[in-house]
């Protein structure tokens, strides 16, 4: 804690206030990426030919047929692509595929006069398609032996002799499923060539500058040819982490392609049907607990379905190992991680990042073996929480351990959880139909990525000569009130009021090679930017003042607007 003397004489930062755009979003007034198109004229409307089969290969695909349809202005396919035809971080997410991957794969799309027009187009076309055997569950693939990607591992101790010596042994297997991220905002991106041959697309995406780097590899374009914005998102949660990548490079390549603006925005059953979810995970075990109910030793296997692609399937796995023992000392830990490949959308990211998976797992194990070990649930939790000194299976010291079992005291005590769970009793032993439940687990969850050098951010702020503030910085906007934040930031760090302070919407010529606004980090990263850039300028001023007034400059004080 810093001493009374060193903190903002102002703080603007912690006091509640409105989020900067609140009124515009209740209102309507507020601009999304597909509101920009009522500004620009000859916009064509872009529309997907979606595969229907989950795996098979495109034998011959004849759009003349949708070039004689009214209103269709141009086919996009693999022929068209300048640069490299692939959409994928990881390069395997051909944009145009000749491999249909899943079901409702896009192979090609169809640019129209009108969205209507662009949609008969796409009906319009002639595919051939050859089926392929395909893998749709998890249990499939496993038994297949189809995975992608790196299989890590993270082990401590020993876990034979653990398993061995431990007095309760168990071994069990669990499936889980995914989940749809439902933003309200489908994907969308705008994109238009301007005179000058720059390319710029407003994309709905929660990493511009990953969007920006495939937009210009798949037009064949340096990275400053292309410049992504994002106003903001109506709804993120991960789905637009990696995801909106191609969408933006099929908009910018119909740009480029025909000198006119291009919108493509996802229906909800196109969003739906293309775009990667959470992905559910199969786990299979063997745990052991000593007389007392603590666990001994944990030996699993975890298998995301990663889908067709891994876009962030690697590091969400790496999460998920990070996240199996949840709040418990495990002594002994062996537990093995793989990405199953199935003909399925690719599995993205999305709120935990795998974490939440991770900690499932461990949970049902406590959950399912409490009654056989002859213990509450709840008081097998609590014997197994961390206590200080001890450390996660990956090195990490526990600190503040003993704050777990203090919160979990607490919580039971003050939600009042025996009485609920009585009156839950109550409820269900009269009522013939319906069943009640309560659950309550602890949570030790990993804030920023993993890896490491992501957890960086930029900011750009101008001061102009009449006192008034302009920031930019690095991060999306996507209703959790980042950008209202990093006013405060600003206000707070330059002394001044709120209202001095605006802020322009993020763009990749601002502040360049971003990470993406994930992992629980936005605020603390982009605000440490922001404060930074800040400071900078205040001590410059106050340089220049104590040089005018020969005083010297820590007695130089900004506050509320004014310099003393
Ligand atoms: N969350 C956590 N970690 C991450 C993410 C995320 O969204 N993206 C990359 N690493
Ligand atoms: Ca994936």
């Amino acid at each position: 804690m810093k001493s009374l003397a060193e903190r903002p004489e102002n703080p603007v930062v912690g006091v509640a206030v409105a989020h900067e755009h609140g009124a515009e979003h209740a209102t309507g007034a507020a601009l999304y990426t597909d509101d920009l198109i009522v500004r620009h004229q000859n916009v064509l409307h872009a529309w997907p030919l979606q595969a229907p089969h989950a795996h098979a290969r495109v034998m011959s695909l004849d759009v003349a047929p949708a070039l004689e349809v009214p209103g269709v202005a141009r086919v996009l396919t693999a022929e068209d692509v300048p640069g490299i035809n692939d959409a994928g971080i990881k390069e395997d997410e051909p944009l145009f595929p000749r491999e249909v991957m899943f079901h409702g794969h896009a192979v090609c799309w169809v640019l129209g006069e009108s969205l209507e027009a662009a949609r008969l187009g796409a009906e319009a076309i002639d595919v051939e398609y050859e089926p392929l055997p395909s893998l749709i569950t998890l249990t499939e693939a496993i038994a297949a032996g189809s995975f992608q990607g790196r299989e890590p591992t993270v082990s401590r101790g020993d876990v034979e002799t653990g398993l061995t010596n431990g007095t309760h042994r168990f071994s069990g297997e669990f499936e889980f499923g995914g989940q749809e991220h439902f933003y309200l905002e489908t994907h969308a991106s705008f994109a238009y060539v301007d005179e000058g041959g720059q390319v710029f697309v407003q994309c709905s995406t929660q990493h511009p500058s990953e969007t920006q780097e495939i937009v210009a590899r798949v037009l064949g374009l340096d990275n400053h040819d292309v410049t992504v914005q994002c106003l903001r998102m109506g709804g993120g949660f991960g789905g637009k982490e990696m995801q909106p990548h191609g969408f933006a490079a099929i908009a910018a390549l119909g740009a480029t392609l025909t000198g006119r603006p291009v919108r493509l925005r996802l229906t909800r059953n196109q969003d739906i049907t293309i775009t990667g979810k959470r992905h559910p995970y199969h786990a299979s075990w063997e745990v052991s607990f000593d007389e007392d109910g603590r666990l001994q030793a944990l030996r699993a296997t975890v298998t995301s379905d990663g889908g067709w692609s891994l876009d962030l399937s690697e590091p969400v796995m790496q999460r998920t190992l990070c996240h199996i023992d949840n709040a418990y000392w495990i002594p002994n830990v062996e537990v093995h991680g793989r990405v199953a490949k199935t003909n399925k959308t690719s599995q993205t990211a999305f709120r935990g990042f795998g974490g939440p998976q991770g900690m499932l797992v461990i949970e049902e194990i406590l959950g399912r073996y409490a009654p056989l070990l002859g213990l509450d649930p709840t008081e097998l939790r609590a014997r197994n929480l961390y206590v200080s000194g001890q450390s996660t299976p990956y090195g990490q010291p526990v600190r503040h351990a003993e704050r777990l079992a203090e919160i979990w005291g607490q919580v039971h005590q003050r939600a009042d959880v025996r009485g609920r769970r009585r009156d839950i009793e109550d409820f269900n032993a009269t009522h013939p139909d319906t069943r009640r439940a309560l659950a309550v687990t602890p949570v030790k969850f990993g804030i920023s990525f993993n890896l490491t050098a992501f957890n960086q951010a930029g900011a750009l702020v101008h001061v102009y000569r009449d006192g008034s503030v302009l920031i930019n910085h690095g991060g999306t906007e996507m209703g959790q009130g980042l950008h209202t934040k990093m006013r405060q930031v600003a206000a707070t760090a330059l002394g001044v009021p709120l209202e001095t302070v605006r802020l322009a919407p993020t763009r990749t010529d601002k502040v360049p090679n971003t990470s993406a606004t994930a992992a629980s980090s936005g605020a603390d990263l982009n605000g440490g930017a922001v404060k930074n850039a800040c400071e900078q300028i205040r001590d410059r001023l106050a340089d220049v003042a104590a040089r005018k007034f020969n005083i010297h400059p820590d007695d130089v004080r900004f506050v509320d607007g004014t310099v003393t």
